[in-house]
């Protein structure tokens, strides 16, 4: 199935890179990618103030619905390789589009994005594949889903079948919730997202997100990690896009590793084959780990945000050659992922407010760093007229370390972010509390 190497615009060359997205999750790639010697440039579309802190990389303006421009802009700047960040143009088709035209393009076309576009479509594929998942049903009116929130004896998860930047998920504690949840999706409330809704049947245990690179055919994995998607400590509060991750995540050992590749992640692969697409990009597999074994509870399209952030540094210089044979359909499935020794975590500081209403354009002051084994990815900021840096947004940056052990990153990441500071700032104090044993001697 794989398209033939030479049939790539500048098929042998990787000097100029181009990433598509705005947030900490490609300025952590960017980070990865310029590592590599033969890489020249590391453009971002748009990027954010803190892209270009990053060596070897530009931002640049370009409207990527204009499509001329844009690939004006691509031949103008010589693009050998385009990696797509988030799932919105994924999902409208942008790297069908920019492989039409010979591109190396590091990203899921249309067809492969529907795994995370379509929660309804994702559960069909599990269960073509008889990959576990939780149960579920796809419903379009309010009757059907009274009739099955009313007769079912078990709690139910509600959630709107389509792209709703994360807040389309309900987890309900009555019936009656339940079914306001359905209500406020089918009436609306995320457009054609909620067209449908998933009722699905409420698991239990603690999440991981596993990264596949994949080249339609082949895929490797990436070290594995655990986020924190609540707001407050305790992983209590409401959900949010991510306030922290680290990788890897102890609580796979090898062998359920194993395990997942066997029950998950193969079949995942082999049913993408089977329905004909051709998926060049990653494959983010949230997954419970239950008693009864390892279930997914989605795909994504695309990096986790915060988790890339926390992998990326865990990468040597030939990640962006993974990119590449991912993009090129040539990877020969035996590729080591050559990850340091270390392990890696990250704390996200956020606008208070967040995932609610909160405000920007705050100042935002970095004393001094320890920046051995430490970053700063910006995810939500701006740089005002004197080139100040200012919060833009409510996951504002992420400070990322990496150690021999999980205590000694956190202390490094919390000790850098006392350094850290605007208006409204918070964050978790409690990020990696699973693997830190000095946390549970402290607390
Ligand atoms: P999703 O956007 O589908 O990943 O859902 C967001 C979060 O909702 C997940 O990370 C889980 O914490 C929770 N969740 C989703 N589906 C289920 C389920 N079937 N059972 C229990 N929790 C779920
Ligand atoms: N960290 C969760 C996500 O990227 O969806």
């Amino acid at each position: 199935m794989s398209i033939k190497s030479t049939r790539f615009k500048n098929f042998n060359r990787l000097e100029n890179i181009l990433i598509i997205g705005n947030g900490g999750r490609e300025n952590s790639l960017a980070w990865a990618i310029q590592k590599n010697e033969i890489v020249k440039k590391v453009y971002l579309i748009p990027g954010n103030a803190g892209s270009e802190r990053i060596s070897k990389c530009q931002r640049i303006e370009v409207d990527i619905n204009n499509k001329n421009e844009l690939l004006e802009k691509l031949d103008f700047l010589k693009i050998d390789l385009i990696v797509i960040g988030p799932e919105i143009p994924l999902a409208n088709g942008l790297a069908d589009f920019l492989r039409k035209k010979d591109f190396k393009v590091f990203g899921p076309g249309k067809d492969g994005a529907k795994l995370e576009y379509s929660k309804s479509w994702a559960k069909e594929f599990m269960q073509d594949a008889n990959i576990p998942t939780a149960n579920f049903w796809k419903v379009n009116s309010l009757e059907e889903a009274k009739k099955i929130i009313y007769s079912s004896s078990i709690p139910l998860v509600v959630k709107a079948d389509g792209l709703a930047s994360g807040k389309g998920v309900f987890i309900p504690d009555s019936k009656e919730e339940c079914y306001r949840a359905a209500e406020l999706i089918l009436n609306g409330k995320f457009g054609e997202s909620g067209n449908f809704v998933v009722l699905e049947e409420k698991i239990h245990g603690p999440e991981v997100s596993v990264f596949a690179l994949c080249d339609g055919e082949r895929f490797i994995l990436l070290p594995t990690a655990q986020d924190h998607k609540r707001l407050k400590e305790k992983d209590k509060g409401p959900n949010t896009g991510g306030m922290g991750a680290y990788s890897p995540a102890p609580l796979l050992t090898d062998d359920y590793l194993q395990r997942i590749i066997k029950e998950i992640i193969e079949p995942t692969i082999d049913e993408l084959n089977k329905k004909k697409i051709d998926y060049k990009g990653v494959i983010y597999f949230g997954l419970m780990i239950t008693k009864y074994g390892p279930k997914v509870i989605e795909y994504n399209c695309r990096f986790g945000d915060p988790e890339c952030q926390t992998i990326m540094p865990l990468m040597d210089q030939n990640f962006v050659h993974l990119l590449e044979k991912c993009s090129m359909g040539n990877l020969t499935g035996d590729e080591r992922i050559e990850s340091s020794n270390k392990v890696s975590g990250c704390v996200i500081a956020t606008s208070t407010g967040y995932p609610y209403e909160y405000k920007t354009g705050f100042p935002i002051t970095i004393g001094k760093i320890d920046s051995i084994d430490c970053q700063i990815f910006d995810s939500g900021t701006s740089l005002n007229k004197n080139g100040e840096l200012l919060t833009d947004g409510g996951r504002v940056l992420s400070i990322v370390c990496q150690d021999k052990d999980f205590d000694k990153v956190f202390e490094k990441a919390y000790k850098n972010l006392n350094e850290i500071d605007f208006e409204g700032i918070y964050f978790r104090r409690d990020i990696g509390h699973q693997v830190r044993e000095n946390f549970f001697k402290e607390n």
